[in-house]
């Protein structure tokens, strides 16, 4: 049976990836880090088919940080530029699977080509729902968590909110990510071990998959693998192991 046949119908809502080891894999080969890029960008395109094909509904993809923004110019250029080419080859294919793109991030900050391409995809797809592709490009969560303060403080300065009624749920509206539900499943390739300011709110109760793999390297295979570990994985969000068993949540 192959791994796609061996999954239950509980496939993660909502998947995050830091995509990462593109550098390593060019190296490797004794290829320039660009090289690795262009490679991991053909691995997008796999992963996005093989989520949509199990019917996973938001699929989150770290594609560059705001710390990123410190690599090498010719790296950073390189990367935009792959960025937009990547968009145009992937437009009919969202159309005809009907994938709406999202970005999080400061969007704003990225040169005009790219960020017209990305408006303007995502424009294209808005309405469809059979999966919500999301790239976060020059995101930090801490970026992040620091404007949802900024926007609150503001309310609370204009008389809008009173500083006893914000909640979690508060909170939550004012990220990037307030139309998504939590991450349930967060994946890392290349072997590393940390988030780097990846989603730190929505990642609380995230399960964490760690794979040596580097981006280019990963199948629709790896990716049902981490899924089938995910299945065998009881989340207790706090409780014991016996609640969950006498109420399933
Ligand atoms: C991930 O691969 C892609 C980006 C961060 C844009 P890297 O470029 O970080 O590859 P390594 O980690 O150096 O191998
Ligand atoms: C994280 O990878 C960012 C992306 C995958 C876009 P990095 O390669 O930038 O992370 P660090 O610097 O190794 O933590
Ligand atoms: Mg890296």
């Amino acid at each position: 049976m192959s791994l796609k046949e061996q999954l239950n119908a509980n496939i993660p809502q909502h998947v995050g990836i830091i995509m990462d080891g593109n550098g390593r894999w060019a190296k490797k080969q004794g290829f320039m880090r660009v090289f690795g890029h262009e490679n991991g960008s053909s691995t997008v395109t796999k992963i996005v088919d093989a989520a949509v094909d199990v019917g996973v509904k938001y699929l989150t993809l770290y594609a560059f940080s705001t710390e990123n923004w410190n690599r090498p110019k010719y790296e950073i250029e390189a990367l935009m530029t792959l960025l937009v080419k990547s968009l145009k080859r992937e437009l009919p294919k969202l159309h005809k699977e009907k994938v709406r793109l999202h970005a999080i991030g400061n969007i704003e900050s990225l040169p005009k080509k790219p960020y017209k391409e990305l408006k303007s995809v995502m424009d294209q797809t808005k309405d469809y729902d059979t999966m919500t592709l999301t790239l976060a490009l020059s995101y930090g969560a801490r970026e992040e968590l620091v404007k949802s303060v900024q926007q609150i403080a503001d309310k609370i300065k204009k008389d809008l909110i009173s500083p006893h009624l914000i909640t979690e749920d508060v909170i939550k509206e004012h990220l990037y990510t307030h139309d998504m539900p939590d991450v349930d499943l967060l994946i890392r390739t290349s072997g590393e071990q940390r988030i780097s300011n990846f989603l730190l709110w929505q990642i609380a109760y995230a399960e964490l998959y760690f794979t040596p793999v580097l981006w280019p390297d990963f199948t629709s295979e790896h990716l049902y693998k981490a899924f089938l570990d995910y299945q065998q994985r009881e989340r207790r969000f706090g409780k014991t192991s016996e609640q969950l068993q006498d109420s399933p949540i």
